[in-house]
C-alpha cells in the first residue's frame, strides 16, 4: 500500500471554469476572483477576504497593511519559532524584524507565557500560527495584544476549518493570511487568501496587491472594471499610475480563482474525511507513548487537519531519520517537521540568535516529522501507518 504525502484536487466543474476562462479571454484578476474572494469570506465568517498569489505573500501583505496604520519599517513582529520559514520570510519580506518565542512541546504552536517578555518599545504586531490546524491560544494571545495595543496578525496558512472556542480562526486577530497551495485543504494550486473584518485593511490590501495603486475599490482593480470605472479620472489624474504606498505585484489570476470556487464546494467533504482521518490516528497513537508523540484536540478547539504531526520521545532508542525510513521503506511518505527559524534555518543567522536558546522549538526540528492525512486517504490508509509504525517499535 502506499501512503503519499499530498493530494490534488480538480474538479470535473474547475476544469470546465477553466475552459470557459480561456474561451473568454478575460484571464487576470476578474469576476472569478471575487467569487471566490466573498465565498472565501463566507465561509470564514469574515466581512472581506482578499485573494493574492500565495500564502506566503498573504502574510507578508497583511504585515505590510500596518504601515498605514502606525507601524513603521523595522519595527518588531513576534512569531512563533517553529512553523514553515514563510512565516519568518514573511515578516523580513513586508520589512519588519521578526522576534521569535519558544514553542509548547504539547501543542507545537507559540508558547503564550513567553510572549510579554519578548515585547519591546518597538513591537507592532504578534502572528501566531496555528501549525498542523491545531489552533494557538487565542485567548491569551488576543489579551496580550490587548494590554499592549498590538495587531494580531494570524498565519492561519494550515487551518482551513479550524475553529477555536466556536470560532472560525483566521476571524480571531485583525486579519489572518491563508495558504491555497496544493497540499491545502482549499487549494488554487498555488495562491493565498487574506481575511479580515475591517474594510480598511481590505482596501489597502487591495492596493498592495496591485503595486500599491490608489485605485483600489473592488471595481477598478479588475482588469474590465478599469476602463469604465468612473473615478478613474477623477482630478485630472489617471488613478490607475498612481502609486501611494511600496506595493508588491501579487494578484491570484481567473484560472486558479475557478479551482478555488469549485473547491469551496467540495470542502465539507474533505473536510470531513480528513477530521476522520484525524481523530482515528488521534486515538490509535496514544499508545505509541513515550517513544513516539503528538498533539490532541483539547476542548473548545476544532482541528481543521492539515497533517498528522509524530514527535519521537526522549526515551527512544531510535531516530527521527530510522523511523522515516522504515516508513518510506513501506510505501508512507513523510516531511520532517519545520525547524527552529531562528536557530536552525541558515538564512535568519544574520539575526543573531544562538543555537540552544529556542530548547523546545529545536527539539522538535531535529525529532518531528508529519505524514499526510488527506481527503484521498481513507482508515485503511490509518491503519496501515499504524500497523507499519507497530512494527519497527518491535524491532526498535
Ligand atoms: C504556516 C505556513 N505559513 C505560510 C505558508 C506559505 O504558503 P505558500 O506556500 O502558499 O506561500 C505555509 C505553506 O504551506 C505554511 O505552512
Amino acid at each position: 500500500m502506499k501512503v503519499p504525502f499530498g493530494t490534488m484536487s480538480i474538479t470535473q466543474e474547475a476544469r470546465g471554469l477553466i475552459n470557459k476562462i480561456l474561451a473568454g479571454g478575460n484571464v487576470s484578476q476578474g469576476k472569478y476572483v471575487r467569487k471566490f474572494e466573498e465565498e472565501f469570506a463566507k465561509l470564514i465568517g469574515t466581512k472581506e477576504a482578499v485573494a493574492v498569489s500565495s500564502g506566503t505573500d498573504a502574510d507578508t501583505l497583511a504585515l505590510a497593511v500596518l504601515y498605514d496604520f502606525g507601524a513603521k519599517r523595522g519595527d518588531e513582529v513576534i512569531t512563533t519559532a517553529i512553523s514553515f520559514v514563510a512565516t519568518g520570510n514573511a515578516i523580513l519580506h513586508a520589512g519588519f524584524r521578526p522576534v521569535f518565542v519558544d514553542v509548547e512541546l504539547e501543542t507545537l504552536n507559540i508558547n503564550p507565557d513567553k510572549i510579554e517578555e519578548a515585547i519591546s518599545d518597538k513591537t507592532r504586531a504578534i502572528m501566531p500560527v496555528h501549525l498542523m490546524g491545531k489552533p494557538a491560544n487565542m485567548d491569551k494571545i488576543m489579551a496580550i495584544a490587548k494590554k499592549h495595543k498590538l495587531f494580531v496578525v494570524e498565519d492561519a496558512a494550515e487551518a482551513h476549518g479550524t475553529m477555536y472556542r466556536g470560532k472560525n480562526v483566521g476571524a480571531i486577530g485583525d486579519m489572518a493570511a491563508f495558504s491555497l497551495y496544493v497540499a491545502h485543504m482549499i487549494s488554487t494550486i498555488e495562491g493565498g487568501i487574506v481575511t479580515t473584518n475591517n474594510p480598511g485593511y481590505a482596501e489597502v490590501l487591495r492596493s498592495l496587491r496591485s503595486h500599491g495603486r490608489s485605485c483600489n475599490c473592488k471595481t477598478c482593480i479588475m482588469n474590465t472594471g478599469a476602463i469604465t470605472c468612473s473615478k478613474r479620472f477623477k482630478g485630472g489624474k489617471d488613478r490607475r499610475f498612481i502609486f501611494e504606498r511600496v506595493g508588491y505585484s501579487s494578484k491570484m489570476n481567473e484560472l486558479e480563482a475557478a479551482i478555488g470556487v469549485a473547491n469551496i464546494k467540495m470542502w465539507p467533504k474533505y473536510l470531513r474525511q480528513r477530521r476522520e482521518n484525524l481523530l482515528y490516528l488521534l486515538k490509535h497513537f496514544k499508545k505509541f507513548q513515550p517513544y513516539l508523540f503528538t498533539i490532541s484536540e483539547e476542548k473548545g478547539e476544532f482541528i481543521g487537519p492539515h497533517a498528522f504531526p509524530v514527535i519521537i520521545g526522549s526515551k527512544a532508542k531510535f531516530s527521527r531519520d530510522e523511523f522515516v525510513g522504515y516508513l518510506s521503506k513501506n510505501g508512507i511518505d513523510s516531511r520532517s517537521m519545520f525547524l527552529s527559524m531562528p536557530t536552525q534555518c541558515p538564512g535568519f543567522g544574520f539575526l543573531g540568535y544562538k543555537l540552544g536558546q529556542f530548547p523546545v522549538a529545536e527539539y522538535i526540528g531535529d525529532n518531528g516529522l508529519h505524514i499526510g492525512l488527506h481527503q484521498d486517504l481513507r482508515i485503511k490508509h490509518m491503519n496501515f501507518f499504524i500497523s507499519v509504525t507497530e512494527r519497527f517499535l518491535k524491532k526498535n
